[in-house]
């Protein structure tokens, strides 16, 4: 869409049909798209001022970091040049992998994260379900822009340890809402700089600046930049039939067909949005754990429901070439490597071998680092497996590695273009 408004600006006369309502929508949309993408690159929503929101969803990364589990607040670099720096060394990997933010802004997503913590939902608040202690304040147009008001809550993500900034101190009291908390001290810093507060004015935003606005403006950028749909398999599904080649042909039709990777990733964005398990092995230091000091059961926490132990939500595949590592926790970062788990999840989760991760050393490792070698947790794990072992020829696993690649928009690979030069803050871009 902002495409299309960048060259409605530039060819002036292509403009002259539209009219004024509808040029005024197109101009807003514009500018809190531009907004969003300053914001989405300035490390000014970090406590610490030193860690972006794109520095885990980078264009050149496929909207990921390349990384199993990223070494978020406390970190150096980008991708698998990520290091951690001497006197600030993160004292935890951030516990799941960064996912790709492929067509978020698309109505048929309704649930973010791994888990789907954040969902739509009439009964809730401002009709978006959030964790607790992180309840909305004010409406927001969709669950994309519900989410992003996490990361800037998270220790390991964007706040920084308690006793380093305002924000990590907010954070680590519980502190998210109203006046002091996480929310308010951000809003109040990027209000202070009068290049955003200008250009929030511009798009209708009158009197204090709330994170809502923030959100609202990273959730138009998102949703629109990363809008994902003119891969080879788009064009097949408009009707090109030279879209696909004979081997993309054949994975598609194993994948939607004998396969069954259409019974969870089904539709076309390959996901059904629910939740399973795969079985994939623990590795890193977990996340809502009732048992251990590391493990991540998924969407049982938010559930409640045992039988949702180790499920999480189905991702979407698109662009899935460009987004390794795979999984929720980045277990494999071979993508073959991954499909082939999936055709016999117990044998595999087995046979793991953490050297399939991409994990950059840290100085400060904990028990977590092998959590992979817990014998009862890989048992509970196997029994959650929603998936059951299949045969395939290794010429039908080559077909759906085709059909898999021919996801990608040609528009994401080398994307190094979207990233702006400079932000309002002036802090570095990375
Ligand atoms: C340190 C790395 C890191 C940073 C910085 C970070 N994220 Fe994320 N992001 C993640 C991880 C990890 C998850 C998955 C967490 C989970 O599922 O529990 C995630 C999930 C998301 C999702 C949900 C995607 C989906 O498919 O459900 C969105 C949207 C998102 N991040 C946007 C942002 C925005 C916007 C910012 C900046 C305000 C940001 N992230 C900063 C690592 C990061
Ligand atoms: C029972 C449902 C189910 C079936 C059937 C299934 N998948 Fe999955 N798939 C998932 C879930 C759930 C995940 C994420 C698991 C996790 O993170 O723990 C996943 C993850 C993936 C990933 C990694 C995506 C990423 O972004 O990390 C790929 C690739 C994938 N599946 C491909 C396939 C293929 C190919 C098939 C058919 C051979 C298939 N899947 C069959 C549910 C399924």
């Amino acid at each position: 869409m902002v495409r299309l408004n960048g060259l409605c600006v530039a060819v002036l006369a292509a403009c002259v049909s539209v009219t004024p309502a509808m040029g005024q929508t197109l101009r807003s949309d514009t500018l809190l798209f531009d907004l969003g993408r300053d914001l989405f690159f300035d490390p000014v929503l970090s406590g610490n001022l030193n860690i972006a929101c794109a520095t885990c969803h980078h264009p050149t990364k496929g909207t990921s970091d390349g990384l199993s589990l990223g070494i978020g607040e406390g970190g150096s670099g980008l991708g698998e040049d990520r290091i951690e720096v001497l006197g600030n060394a993160p004292v935890s990997r951030v516990p799941r992998n960064a996912p790709a933010l492929f067509n978020l802004g698309n109505p048929e997503f309704v649930r973010m994260l791994h888990d789907g913590r954040v969902w739509m939902d009439p009964t809730e608040m401002y009709g978006i379900g959030m964790p607790n202690g992180h309840v909305l304040e004010r409406p927001v147009p969709n669950a994309l822009a519900a989410q992003v008001h996490l990361p800037i809550t998270s220790a390991t993500e964007m706040a920084g340890q308690p006793g380093e900034n305002a924000v990590a101190d907010a954070a680590a009291e519980g502190r998210i809402t109203g006046p002091g908390g996480v929310r308010d001290i951000l809003a109040k810093r990027v209000d202070a700089i009068p290049a955003y507060r200008a250009r929030f004015e511009a798009t209708g935003v009158s009197g204090e600046l709330h994170y809502a606005d923030i959100a609202t403006a990273l959730a138009a950028y998102i949703g629109t930049e990363f809008e994902s749909t003119s891969s080879p398999f788009d064009r097949h599904l408009n009707g090109d039939d030279a879209a696909l080649t004979s081997a993309a042909k054949r994975g598609m039709d194993l994948f939607y067909g004998d396969a069954q990777c259409g019974t969870c990733h089904s539709g076309r964005f390959q996901t059904d949005h629910q939740f399973h398990s795969i079985a994939l092995p623990q590795i890193g230091p977990g996340k809502n754990q009732p048992r251990l000091t590391y493990g991540d059961v998924g969407r049982s926490a938010i559930s409640g429901d045992a039988a949702d132990d180790f499920a999480f939500r189905t991702p979407s595949l698109r662009n899935i070439e460009l987004t390794g590592p795979y999984g929720h926790n980045g277990a494999y970062t071979d993508l073959r490597h991954m499909v082939e788990h999936h055709l016999n999840p117990l044998r595999h989760l087995a046979m793991y071998d953490p050297s399939y991760a991409t994990l950059p050393a840290l100085s400060q490792i904990g028990p977590d680092d092998f959590a992979f070698e817990d014998l009862e947790e890989n048992f509970r794990i196997a029994a959650s497996a929603d998936v059951t072992t299949l045969e395939l020829a290794p010429s039908d696993i080559d077909d759906i590695m085709a059909f898999l690649a021919s996801l990608t928009d040609p528009k994401f690979i080398d994307a190094g273009h979207l990233v702006p030069a400079s932000v309002p803050s002036g802090l570095p871009v990375e």
